[in-house]
């Protein structure tokens, strides 16, 4: 099973997105485990502080070392982790593979920025993978991280019910999804595509797979030179 521990300063902002429909279900079925730490309790002050200014001057508080390090020693008693993801703007971008690639580890660890970032001796000593979700910068690292966990977890065999449906979702194969469509067959006019209600199945196969193609030379043509 996947053990996922998260490290923050804010906890509570993680709580929600993990406790309900595919995440929560996961857990319930003890396919992945979650933990979230919060570094505040790894503290040594009596002001239990977490963050200090930043040599050199300049704006913004740094997160320190100590109190990640405390954390982290503690949750290694337990396990070896075979990552200690931070999420950082300036990280390597994530995409479908890796999220594939990790949802087939055993321990993870991942945490998150705040402030200005982490002191950098975080990073150099702790750390073995920096993950950004794109090109722009949150108030905190707690949404990345909970988007990460989110696209590893649903990867995991068993999670979602029907198996083979996280197989064709898109990007899983450099390609977009195909269209899809529910009933009613004609609303205000709007008809689904007559071919879906043929019930030919590798006639629907071949219009999806074109669909797919087609798609993603229309929005990501960037996919298919890969
Ligand atoms: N923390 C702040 N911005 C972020 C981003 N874009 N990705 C990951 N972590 C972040």
């Amino acid at each position: 099973m996947l053990h996922i521990d998260i490290l923050t300063v804010l906890p509570d902002l993680l709580k929600g997105p993990f406790d309900h429909s595919i995440l929560k279900r996961a857990q319930q079925k003890q396919l992945v485990e979650l933990a979230i730490h919060n570094i505040r309790d790894f503290t040594t002050d009596k002001h239990k502080t977490t963050d200090d200014y930043q040599f050199g001057g300049g704006a913004g508080m740094v997160m320190m070392i100590e109190p990640i390090d405390n954390c982290l020693t503690n949750l290694k008693l337990n396990r070896t982790f075979d990552e200690v993801i931070y999420m950082t703007p300036d990280g390597e971008k994530l995409n479908q593979s890796i999220a594939n690639q990790l949802s087939m580890k055993s321990n993870i660890a991942i945490l998150c920025g705040h402030y200005k970032g982490v002191d950098e001796r975080v990073r150099k000593h702790f750390i073995t993978k920096e993950i950004s979700i794109g090109d722009y910068v949150l108030s905190g690292g707690e949404l990345a991280a909970a988007v990460l966990v989110d696209s590893i977890v649903r990867l995991i065999p068993g999670v979602i019910s029907d198996e083979t449906s996280a197989l064709f979702d898109s990007f899983q194969d450099n390609m977009l999804a195909p269209p899809v469509y529910t009933r009613p067959e004609i609303y205000n006019e709007w008809q689904v595509p007559e071919i879906l209600l043929s019930g030919h199945f590798k006639n629907i196969e071949e219009w999806r797979f074109n669909q797919a193609i087609e798609r993603t030379k229309q929005r990501r043509p960037d996919l298919l030179n890969d």
